[in-house]
């Protein structure tokens, strides 16, 4: 059925995992999610960003996702809008049918962030939808907001509770040193993420549900396949898998995933034309990459996520 994040979240703070927000920007990828969802009755989120919603037009994703509903009742879907610029984008997806959205005021002054937040929960708690609000700046690229690298900003996890309870937003994410892309971390450097601050933050904010953005771990296995079959992108590293699920055991409830879908696809694709020079139809190498969305989204979901079977 097609819910908001509230339950999904109660229930996987509790139980000490995490939902996955995987991004969708056409028909295979919503459908190699969902497959990969019903064959482990999980739980998942489905989120839009203002450029898949463009590329795309409005009415289709969302139409493609009351399909993916139905063929699936069983399965919890949240429709949520991801990195909403403002109050009108945020308005329209809800007056379009989402059931969640994000308010992106990161990039904005605080007391700014506090007051367009605080106008996009009381017209989503109207119509029953849930709202995400982040503080902190994540390093890389952020949709249309870049943050150079050494200018991250870590979530002040002083300022969280008075935001929180100013806004009455449903979830947080912070900055706690992940970053959006395929390329978080410079060759030779170590991986890190600040779980000390993710501590302090559920400290202030008892059962509040935490969310994690620029969360994929760039897996090895598909930058080596794009590598292989003719792409160029080396150095591409992610966040390695046992940090995300130490963070998926506390509070951290969502975590977002876009660059691995597109690895996926891609380097599957790539596999799939060097070993098919004489293939044309697009509905095989975008079947080959359907099955390849599916086969990451169980392997996150057994080995990231821990929402197997909470569906
Ligand atoms: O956080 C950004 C997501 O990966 C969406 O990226 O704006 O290119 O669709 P996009
Ligand atoms: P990745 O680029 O790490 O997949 O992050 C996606 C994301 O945060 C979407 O909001
Ligand atoms: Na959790
Ligand atoms: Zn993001």
């Amino acid at each position: 059925a097609l819910v908001n994040t509230k339950e999904m979240f109660k229930k996987a703070y509790d139980g000490g995992y995490a939902i996955g927000a995987f991004n969708i920007n056409d028909m295979e990828i919503i459908q190699g999610i969902m497959s990969a969802c019903a064959e482990l009755k999980a739980p998942v989120i489905l989120q839009v960003s203002s450029s898949a919603r463009k590329y795309a037009h409005p009415a289709y994703l969302v139409k493609m996702v009351e399909a993916a509903v139905k063929e699936n009742p069983d399965i919890p879907v949240a429709l949520h809008l991801d990195h909403g610029p403002s109050f009108e984008m945020c308005k329209a997806c809800i007056d379009d049918g989402f059931t969640s959205v994000m308010f992106d005021g990161s990039a904005k002054p605080y007391e700014e962030n506090v007051e367009e937040a605080r106008r996009v929960v009381e017209y989503a708690h109207k119509y029953n939808v849930t709202v995400e609000a982040e503080l902190g700046k994540l390093a890389g690229v952020e949709d249309d907001v870049k943050v150079e690298d050494d200018k991250a900003q870590f979530t002040d996890p002083d300022e969280v509770q008075d935001f929180v309870t100013r806004t009455g937003v449903d979830s947080l994410a912070i900055a706690i040193g992940t970053s959006h892309g395929a390329y978080k971390f410079k060759p030779g450097q170590k991986p890190k993420l600040r779980l000390d601050i993710l501590e302090e933050v559920s400290n202030r904010l008892p059962g509040f549900p935490i969310v994690l953005h620029g969360a994929s771990s760039v897996l090895p296995e598909f930058v080596q396949m794009v590598n292989q079959y003719g792409g160029q992108m080396p150095d591409a590293i992610g966040i390695p898998e046992e940090m995300l699920r130490e963070a998926a055991a506390k509070a951290v409830c969502k975590i977002n995933v876009d660059s691995d879908l597109r690895l996926a696809m891609t380097a599957t694709v790539r596999k799939y034309f060097a070993e098919n020079p004489s293939h044309f139809d697009p509905r095989q190498y975008l079947g080959a990459a359907r099955d390849a969305i599916q086969g990451l989204v169980e392997h996150k979901i057994k080995t990231v996520l821990g929402c197997e079977g909470k569906a």
